[in-house]
């Protein structure tokens, strides 16, 4: 059953046009619903009511008619252009009401999508997870339609399969899947159905721009007419899944290039092949004994990498000369960090990757190059790659000399403590080295490492860490 006073916010105008038909022309009204009931009527004042006409309401569904009676054919006849008045007014309302509804309902709708948009994307950023970044999104939908159980079941970066699940076990999972309701049912849009146990399921599927990519799941005592739930989902889900596929591979085609780019550079010598991506395992090994977070050992990785972009600008003759370089030849060396600052300024690198690349061979004495920067000067960054700059070029070979032994090098790095590098460091490198998989994780770095005596290098550690805590050096 549907009747005009269903379609209008303000019934004023609707009650004041059947006064003036009753009243003024003296005709008895009758309002219908669809079904024919009367939702309002009007008497006439005086007489019987022979001769009647219907005038139905404008509005795409049938919502009802008005039913004008008066004692003949020819005083209906002349109250016509007043009752056809009165109808076009109340048809012209009822449409301006229904597109308030609909603008009203779109913004509504609108609303709500961004307000769950902003939440989810204020928790999402930072996250450099492709799938913690899927579970905060199915755990944020489950709360927004209250769903007890859900699942995501879509792509990762490369196309694999990744699962998220919300308060539900792998075996219900797989059992969902296989429900013969989805099986019948799921297509290409969302829709609501009935598991064989009576579970009331919303089925959604991830849409990208080359076709499905995956499917949602939920579940809760879902109602037909739930279509908001259906509609945030349908229309915000989809492309932010899109996004953070991109975005995250990304990240690795800008990765890819940066460690392309370092391996040019670490080519143009074969002295220093693999340096720069050694540097960076170095000073990741090291920025994890600090406790930084995972985006800032990722920063730590690209800085790594770049660290001697600038040698690019720089001639492989002088790079890889046997002998004692020259004054000119050494300060055009010494010039490496800024030519790496120029090439990197214009990427717009967030500074403290730039500051890392750039300041690793300052030194805590001020004495370092390119700017004698000196001590908390030095950014953390700079500070980080600075030793795991010098303990790579310590215990690589060089035109001049072999190849440090591990231990050797660690006590030429603790020899420069506070003077040439920060102490903090050189004991985050030590510590880290004590784990349990130190060995492993170097080999890894640099299969080229050689021990004086690696059967006891934990205790060598130990007494080294000593050392370079000793009360006197600070
Ligand atoms: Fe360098």
């Amino acid at each position: 059953m549907a009747s005009i006073l269903d379609h209008l916010f303000d019934s004023a105008f609707f009650d004041q046009s059947i006064d003036y038909l009753a009243e003024t022309l003296d005709l008895a009204i009758t309002v219908l619903d669809s079904e024919g009931l009367s939702v309002a009527s009007r008497q006439a004042k005086g007489g019987d009511t022979l001769a009647s006409r219907t005038y139905p309401f404008s509005f795409p569904s049938d919502i009802g008619s008005i039913v004008c009676a008066a004692p003949n054919q020819d005083l209906l006849d002349q109250a016509e252009p007043h009752i056809l008045y009165c109808l076009a007014s109340l048809n012209s309302q009822l449409l301006r009401e229904t597109e308030l509804q609909e603008t009203t309902e779109e913004m509504l709708q609108l609303s709500s999508q961004l307000n769950f948009l902003f939440k989810v994307a204020k928790k999402i950023i930072g996250i450099d997870d492709l799938k913690k970044c899927y579970q905060i999104i199915l755990d944020e939908i489950s709360q927004t339609i209250k769903a007890d159980q859900g699942f995501i079941h879509t792509k990762g970066r490369w196309d694999e399969e990744i699962r998220v699940t919300h308060r539900m076990t792998d075996e219900e999972v797989n059992s969902t899947r296989n429900s013969i309701c989805l099986k019948q049912k799921a297509a290409g849009s969302t829709i609501i159905c009935t598991r064989e146990d009576g579970a009331s399921l919303l089925y959604s599927p991830i849409k990208e721009k080359d076709g499905q990519s995956g499917q949602m799941v939920f579940h809760r005592a879902f109602s037909a007419s739930e279509k908001q739930l259906v509609a945030i989902i349908e229309n915000i889900i989809s492309p932010t899944f899109e996004t953070l596929r991109l975005y995250d591979s990304l990240q690795d085609l800008y990765l890819n290039t940066v460690k392309a780019l370092a391996a040019a550079i670490d080519a143009k010598d074969e002295y220093t092949h693999g340096h720069s991506f050694r540097v960076a395992k170095y000073a990741m090994t090291i920025g994890g004994q600090l406790g930084l977070g995972n985006q800032q050992i990722n920063d730590l990785e690209i800085a790594g990498y770049m660290h001697d972009l600038g040698k690019i600008g720089i001639s492989e003759l002088i790079l890889g000369k046997p002998g004692k370089l020259t004054h000119e030849e050494f300060c055009l060396i010494q010039k490496h960090p800024v030519f790496t600052d120029k090439i990197l300024q214009p990427i717009k690198l967030p500074v403290h990757i730039l500051e890392g690349a750039t300041q690793h061979h300052e030194r805590m004495d001020g004495t370092g190059y390119p700017n004698g920067l000196a001590g908390a000067n030095i950014s953390l960054f700079g500070r980080i790659i600075a030793v795991a700059d010098v303990f790579d070029a310590l215990t690589s070979k060089r035109p001049y000399r072999e190849a440090l032994p591990v231990e050797a090098a660690l006590r030429t790095l603790c020899d420069g403590i506070d003077s040439l590098f920060d102490r903090e460091m050189i004991l985050a490198f030590i510590s880290a080295l004590r784990s349990e998989l130190s060995k492993e994780a170097l080999a890894d770095i640099n299969m080229g490492l050689r021990y004086d005596d690696i059967q006891n290098l934990n205790q060598f550690l130990i007494e080294l860490k000593e050392f370079a805590l000793d009360a006197n050096r600070g």
